[in-house]
């Protein structure tokens, strides 16, 4: 089975002072997280939805997918977890509790603050999940990168061509995530944000899947406004 895992457990306290978390303020005439849902809804190769949300947003989420969506029964809405991979892993307890996993679970992770992602990158993941590869979605780095050890005084300045901006989705087999990160110290999940630096600290290949510039993440009050303009522009989301 191929699960597309739409992360929306966070609260989104960087986009300030609004009434709700990011993921369910409006682009156009719907919430973020409806634009994101519906891509991998359509999506004919992604068997099932898991949409993870923060407990109390739960039945809000029900509700305002049950609104929006004519595909309710391709999706499940559950509680997310403290932090972004724990929300990945209650993702793989559900499965595990529901239909049970093996070598061919395969989880799309991918920010519900993503509505922009494209059938064509969604594609790119699942090859690289089923040929076994865990993958990251990334664009190469268009600012010069500069690394300053005290946030002071600029300590290195790294060839920019072998650096990437990671976007998502990440995706890979759903028992490998599960083994790697039951084999992480408790502080090594407390520093992890990315489920590919999972793999990548256990010294697993993760693969490169071209993302696209547009693939943006609403994190400040600016990427909304971003988001309108892509949009408008005819982005299909
Ligand atoms: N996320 C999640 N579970 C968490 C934390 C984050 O599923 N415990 C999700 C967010 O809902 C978001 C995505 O991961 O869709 C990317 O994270 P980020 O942009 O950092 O979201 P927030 O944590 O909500 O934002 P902030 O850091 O500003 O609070």
């Amino acid at each position: 089975m191929i699960y597309g895992v739409i992360l929306a457990g966070g609260i989104g306290s960087r986009m300030g002072n609004v009434d709700k978390p990011k993921q369910f303020l409006h682009i156009g005439n719907k919430p973020i997280i409806v634009h994101t849902v519906e891509k991998f809804c359509v999506n004919s190769r992604i068997d099932h939805v898991i949409v993870l949300c923060p407990e109390q947003w739960v039945s809000y989420t029900k509700d305002l997918l049950k609104k929006h969506i004519e595909f309710t029964d391709k999706i499940s809405i559950i509680t997310g977890g403290q932090t972004r991979n724990e929300t990945i892993m209650n993702a793989i307890r559900y499965i595990e509790s529901e239909k049970g996993i093996d070598d061919s679970t395969i989880l799309v992770t991918h920010d519900a603050v993503r509505p922009f992602v494209t059938h064509r990158i969604i594609d790119d993941n699942i090859n690289c999940a089923l040929d076994g590869l865990a993958c990251d979605t990334v664009i190469p780095a268009t600012d010069t990168i500069v690394e300053s050890m005290d946030n002071q005084i600029i300590s290195n300045i790294p060839d920019r061509s072998k650096y990437y901006q990671g976007q998502t989705p990440q995706s890979f087999k759903a028992k490998r995530f599960k083994e790697l990160y039951n084999e992480l110290s408790k502080d090594e999940k407390q520093i992890l944000t990315d489920a590919a630096k999972v793999f990548v600290m256990k010294g697993e290949k993760v693969k490169l899947v071209d993302g696209e510039t547009f693939n943006i993440k609403v994190t400040y009050p600016y990427d909304l406004q971003l988001a309108e303009v892509l949009l408008g522009g005819g982005k299909d989301c």
